[in-house]
């Protein structure tokens, strides 16, 4: 339990657009940012952050919410978890209980794992520096590698110790469960009922997730004994998933984005020594070959890959197989082939930084041409091994997904083997038709699968826990889908129902977004019944009118919503006070700092007069921008306040519900509209919006009642009539006192 201070604390000092920025690189778009959607496999940035509002939303697969949603999606974490998790962040102190075996055990199996691994992680470190055989053996083999503390520190390098299990042994003295052991694999059963070190007389490589936990370790080994495996890996597990997971990517990402490109070397070695070195956009593969689960977490950051790779005949040709995969996803390939005897670590070690660099500038080659010249090599004059280059280079061009760039390398191609060029663009359609084709019984086979799964699992699926986990890749744009929509719907979709007061639940949304959005901001001030005329907020307002006519929200989350926004009305205006308090300091801070700026140079040549005239007029301009401003960020504090509140509760489904609500109406703007045209904000509109907005709802059941009745009379007995009709006039006779009051809306009877 975390408490309610506490709670307030991390919400408040909890950033949108830094906690987002963690995992996605965001770039600034008038009042938004914007990036790459984390939550599906996003081609064109679709994520936008609101920082006024504190909240994220994804316009095309509609995932987001406030940083506390962010991070609980993200990160596969409960409300509680994602609330220390934002505390770790922003180094705010919890007090936690400890925990009770109960509580241990209720500990889902994946935390435990991300716990465990936490601490081995730090026990290793402990061994590598505190310890002898750590110093003597692990430490003196990072230091003759070239790597200095600074780097052994950032890595989380460590080192295991040779005996039989002296790991096991500590952590069980830990308190750590065997059987958590084994899972995560850092130790093995063994038939004597203990468990043996997977990892002992090992350097230790900690693997980390995109957020910086430690997943999986890589143990390397100090002997040269050939038998011995050199690495040895921590296997698949419910916190691990080999086909995921980049080494390196979450020391690299902010360098990545920076940069807006990635160097993809083999070895964890690679990454480190070229991260020391200064290239810090690095990442590895592991030794396996990439996969779509790779690409999808590289794509969050770049899109511009240049593998690297040993210049060696084997080097080669493993570069160029494994590269294809990359072309299929829409990457910007290059390839960096390193001097034969040499891998990314060695030429690093061996060269200074500006070395380096020139080596890249002038050795890096687009893949597409790299590959033609080495096929085109490999086949010297020999008409049919060219016929076999020409169709492999094809194959590789057929995969791209953009179709202008398939066209260019059809040109460049033709001009390279000697071919006409149309007859190229008609085996890339050939190949590419071929692609779809098989990509698209691929499709069905996983849709099976997963249905299959899903009815299996009966109504409750869940995707397997896991930020590692990615969604399926989406296909290509020219993919035709044989049945189905291609678009996911939009959000606001499945919030309407079909049923036959959905009008009246339409407009009970609109009102309920605009407590959400807009519940604390001035509305207009109100003479209430003791005489005093008091400013209302938006949220008083509607609850005033609500208690005027009797009505209530029929929908019952929004009901609960907007008592749960009523309660806290006055927290705000507590806040409100002192946030006043502080405006009005920053103001006159700002006032004094502006006066005291000299922008008129010749107000010294001025005669004593025109002095003090001067200075006035310059006193009341500075005034008036410092109201302006002020005024500007009360507004914002009061439009956020909600929202904030609301979008962070402790209640699912006001949560969902206050989030879905306030990215409703997060303006999707191209630059061009931000550029140029003026945009009036909803903000600005209240004091004719919510009138209109709550006329529309009482209309709204009005129309609803008028229905009812008119259907009685349908069916009613002469007897009954004579009221019935009464009723029905006195309906009419309402709706047209409330078309009055809202003015100009012409009302029509029927
Ligand atoms: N690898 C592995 N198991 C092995 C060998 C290699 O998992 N038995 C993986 C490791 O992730 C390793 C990568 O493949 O980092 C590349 O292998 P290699 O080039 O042999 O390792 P380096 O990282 O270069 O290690 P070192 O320089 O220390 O030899
Ligand atoms: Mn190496």
């Amino acid at each position: 339990m975390i408490d309610h201070n506490t709670v307030q604390q991390i919400l408040d000092t909890a950033d949108i657009v830094d906690v987002v920025s963690d995992f996605v690189a965001l770039k600034r778009r008038g009042a938004n940012w914007i990036g790459l959607c984390p939550f599906h496999n996003d081609r064109r940035p679709s994520f936008y952050v609101s920082r006024a509002k504190g909240i994220c939303k994804c316009f095309a697969c509609g995932e987001g919410g406030s940083a506390v949603n962010f991070i609980m999606k993200h990160e596969q974490l409960s409300y509680p978890e994602a609330l220390r998790y934002l505390a770790r962040k922003y180094h705010i102190e919890i007090q936690e209980k400890e925990l009770t075996d109960e509580e241990k055990e209720a500990q889902t199996e994946r935390e435990a794992m991300l716990m465990l691994n936490e601490w081995a992680c730090s026990y290793f470190e402990k061994q590598l520096h505190e310890t002898q055989a750590g110093q003597d053996i692990g430490l003196s083999y990072f230091k003759e590698r070239g790597f200095n503390e600074a780097t052994i520190k950032e890595f989380r390098l460590g080192y295991s110790s040779e005996g039989y299990d002296d790991f096991y042994k500590a952590a069980v003295a830990q308190g750590f469960n065997p059987k958590l052991l084994f899972d995560v694999g850092l130790c093995i059963a063994d038939d004597r009922g203990g468990g043996r070190d997977r990892f002992r007389g090992r350097v230790m490589f900690p693997i980390m997730n995109i957020a910086g936990k430690v997943i999986a370790f890589g143990g390397r080994t100090l002997k040269k004994d050939k038998d011995i495996a050199k690495y040895v890996n921590s296997p698949e597990s419910a916190i691990y998933s080999k086909r995921n997971v980049i080494f390196g990517l979450y020391q690299a990402k902010r360098d990545i984005s920076k940069s807006d490109k990635c160097f993809i070397v083999e070895g964890y070695a690679d990454v480190i020594s070229m991260h020391q070195a200064g290239f810090k956009n690095v990442i590895a593969s592991s030794g396996t070959a990439l996969t779509e689960g790779h690409i999808h977490a590289i794509r969050r950051f770049t899109s511009n890959v240049t593998e690297m790779f040993d210049g060696d005949a084997a080097g080669v040709k493993a570069a160029i197989r494994g590269v294809d995969m990359l072309l299929k996803e829409g990457l910007n390939i290059k390839v960096l082939p390193l001097p034969p005897e040499d891998d990314p670590d060695t030429f690093v070690r061996a060269h200074t930084f500006t070395e380096v660099e020139q080596y890249i500038e002038q050795n890096e080659a687009d893949f597409i041409n790299f590959k033609s010249s080495v096929v085109l090599k490999d086949a010297k004059n020999d008409p049919i091994k060219r016929t076999a280059a020409i169709t492999d280079v094809v194959k590789s061009i057929a995969l791209i997904p953009d179709e202008i760039a398939r066209m260019v390398y059809a040109k460049e191609c033709s001009t390279m083997f000697g071919m006409d060029e149309q007859a190229i663009l008609r085996q890339i359609k050939q190949h590419r038709e071929k692609y779809l084709e098989q990509w698209r019984k691929e499709r069905q086979q996983q849709q099976a699968r997963e249905q299959r799964m899903a009815a299996q699992a009966g109504e409750n699926v869940q995707m397997p826990a896991g930020s590692d986990e990615v969604p399926p890749a989406p296909l290509p744009d020219d993919f035709t889908p044989e049945v189905g929509p291609a678009d996911t719907p939009p959000v606001i979709a499945t919030h309407i129902s079909t049923s036959p007061a959905s009008g009246v639940q339409v407009q009970e949304r609109e009102v309920i977004r605009l407590i959400v959005n807009y519940g604390m901001c001035y509305l207009t001030d109100t003479q209430y019944n003791d005489g005093t005329v008091r400013p209302t907020t938006v949220l008083e307002h509607i609850n005033n009118e609500l208690m005027l006519d009797q009505m209530a929200f029929s929908n019952p989350l929004y009901r609960s919503t907007f008592e749960t926004a009523k309660r806290y009305i006055e927290p705000y205006y507590k806040d409100l006070e002192s946030f006043n308090q502080q405006l009005e300091e920053r103001t006159r801070q700002f006032i004094a700092q502006e006066m005291a700026k000299h922008d008129d140079e010749d107000i010294e040549a001025l005669d004593s007069a025109a002095l003090i005239n001067a200075q006035e007029r310059k006193e009341k301009a500075v005034q008036a921008r410092a109201n302006v401003k002020a005024k500007k960020e009360l507004m914002e504090f009061s439009s956020g306040y909600l929202v904030k509140v609301l979008c962070s509760i402790d209640d699912d489904d006001i949560r969902q519900l206050a989030c879905d609500l306030a990215t409703d109406n997060l303006p999707q703007l191209s630059k061009i509209h931000t550029q140029f045209a003026v945009i009036v904000e909803e903000r600005d509109k209240l004091l004719s919006l919510v009138p209109d907005r709550l006329y529309n709802w009482k209309n709204a059941l009005l129309v609803m009642k008028i229905n009812e009745v008119k259907e009685q009379i349908a069916h009613a007995s002469p007897e009954q009539l004579p009221q019935l009709m009464e009723h029905l006039q006195e309906l009419y006779g309402v709706r047209h006192q409330l078309a009055a009051i809202i003015g100009d809306r012409v009302v029509n009877p029927n």
